[in-house]
């Protein structure tokens, strides 16, 4: 089980201090959510921060999308320092292509569905993409509660992955807590976004880290 912390949680004014405790905290990935005011109600930032924590650590950079038309920016994404690109089938009027272009920047290329969203609307490009990111508030905001439902569509993406054969990760993202982990894991997750609780005013990062993927409290990193 793997953890991504969420920047979009992070002490903006110490962007670079924060990068750097994530990762002494043995954090996975890095979730930086990108949010434009249309798709969904919030703005965060672009790729101008995004090259800026780039300088500043080797964090594997998952740029989650939360934008209208995604193709616009693929390419600015992919320069400023991306690993990954996740983008909503929500907001892609054409999804295979999209993928494809995220490929064809040597980017891997991820699919987000909010949770309202069939399983139905990527059985068909599940093999063009390396992971799915099973959102598990509604895209906007850390900080909300998990939708519990999102738990029945895990396991169900699991199994719709296994049947087709593939190597595809499995990420869940928004309202995850330390006591909701172990059941996101059984259902079938590989990885698990935290913005809210790895933040958490008083708490260990590396501590919260370790909790989230199962792993005892006390265990040294
Ligand atoms: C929601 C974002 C999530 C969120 C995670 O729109 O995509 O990545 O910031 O934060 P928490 O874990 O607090 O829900
Ligand atoms: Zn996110």
């Amino acid at each position: 089980m793997k953890v991504a912390p969420s920047i979009i949680c992070a002490d903006f004014c110490r962007l670079g201090e924060e990068l750097a405790l994530l990762e002494a905290a043995g954090a996975d990935l890095l979730h930086i959510d990108i949010m434009d005011g249309m798709f969904v109600p919030n703005i965060t930032f672009g790729p101008m921060i995004v090259e800026a924590m780039r300088n500043e650590t080797d964090l594997v950079f998952d740029t989650h999308l939360m934008i209208v038309e995604p193709d616009r920016y693929i390419e600015k994404f992919a320069i400023s320092g991306a690993n990954i690109i996740t983008v909503h089938v929500e907001a892609c009027n054409h999804l295979h292509r999209t993928l494809e272009i995220i490929r064809s920047f040597d980017i891997i290329p991820g699919v987000a569905l909010g949770p309202g969203t069939s399983l139905s609307t990527i059985d068909y490009v599940l093999e063009f993409t390396e992971m799915v990111t099973i959102m598990g508030v509604n895209p906007g905001f850390p900080g909300q509660a998990f939708v519990p439902s999102v738990l029945r569509k895990i396991a169900d993406l699991r199994a719709m992955i296994d049947r087709q054969g593939l190597d595809v990760r499995i990420q869940v993202d928004g309202g995850m807590r330390v006591d909701l982990a172990e059941s996101v894991r059984q259902a079938g997750a590989d990885i698990l976004v935290a913005g809210a609780s790895v933040f958490a005013p008083g708490t260990d990062y590396g501590e919260t880290i370790r909790r989230l993927r199962g792993e005892s409290a006390l265990t040294v990193a």
